[in-house]
């Protein structure tokens, strides 16, 4: 799908923000869309559900500023929070900011269904999911690897691996977007002595195939977000599940 309004623009040129970005590409997309918009209206996730935390915190947020502008990918019911992107954007997004998106609405979700309980993050990357959440009050421990490199970090993410999980059966767990096809997610489980998990992901975008073997079998889905966004075309439900 082609990012309306994209072609031909030229990241050399045009006016400057009014913020100070951290890509200026993707700074320019944003103006030039809210440009369009501003001219002939399209779907967009502005102003819906998802847009929306809980109480009266604004949380600084350049992902979700720029999402929330941008195409919506339609509303058939698979795709009710979906954003249409090129795969050139999209990977621009994805390395500036975090796999999978985290929606206002997500936070307090996420805030909501651990009841208080601290988080550790295994696999924060950027950290941008561990900002938006120590924003919004909570106590995060972010741990990365750091087998992949990110742009930009968003807060401080420390150096850890799946082994930190033994060491906070108090907190809930959280898993944004494990990597495909590798152990990491399963040997977090493992590891793992506490009965709540936050996990980002889908059965083909996510994680491997004996974690999401290991979910079914010993664990009881107790709630999904309800207004996590996606891009369109890569399945991804932000659930919580309990230890049986
Ligand atoms: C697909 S990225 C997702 C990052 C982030 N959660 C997001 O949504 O943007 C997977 C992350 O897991 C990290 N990782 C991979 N194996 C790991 C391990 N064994 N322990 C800790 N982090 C690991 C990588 O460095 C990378 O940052």
């Amino acid at each position: 799908m082609t990012l309306p309004g994209t072609a031909g623009l030229d990241v050399a040129t045009g006016p400057a923000p009014d913020f100070e970005p951290v890509d200026r590409r993707l700074a320019l997309i944003e103006q030039k869309l809210i440009e369009q918009w501003e001219a002939a209206p399209f779907p967009r996730l502005a102003e819906t559900p998802a847009d929306k935390g809980v109480g009266d915190h604004t949380a600084d947020d350049p992902y979700w500023r720029f999402l929330r502008v941008m195409p919506r990918a339609g509303v058939e019911p698979g795709d009710r929070w979906a954003v249409a992107f090129s795969d050139s954007v999209r990977d621009l997004l994805v390395r500036t900011y975090a796999s999978s998106i985290p929606s206002p609405a997500d936070i307090s979700w996420i805030r909501e269904v651990s009841e208080g309980r601290d988080l550790l993050e295994i696999g924060a990357g950027s950290g941008y999911w561990a900002w938006q959440l120590r924003q919004a009050g909570a106590d995060v421990i972010a741990v990365d690897n750091k087998s992949a490199t990110w742009d930009h970090m968003w807060t401080d993410v420390a150096f850890g691996n799946t082994a930190d999980a033994c060491l906070h059966a108090e907190r809930a767990l959280l898993l944004v977007h494990p990597p495909r096809e590798s152990a990491m997610a399963q040997t977090a489980l493992d590891f793992y002595d506490g009965d709540l998990l936050i996990y980002a992901g889908d059965e083909t975008t996510a994680a491997s195939r004996g974690f999401h073997a290991t979910l079914t079998r010993e664990w009881t889905e107790i709630g999904a977000a309800p207004h996590h966004p996606t891009y369109v075309g890569i399945p991804c439900r932000l659930r919580a599940f309990r230890r049986r």
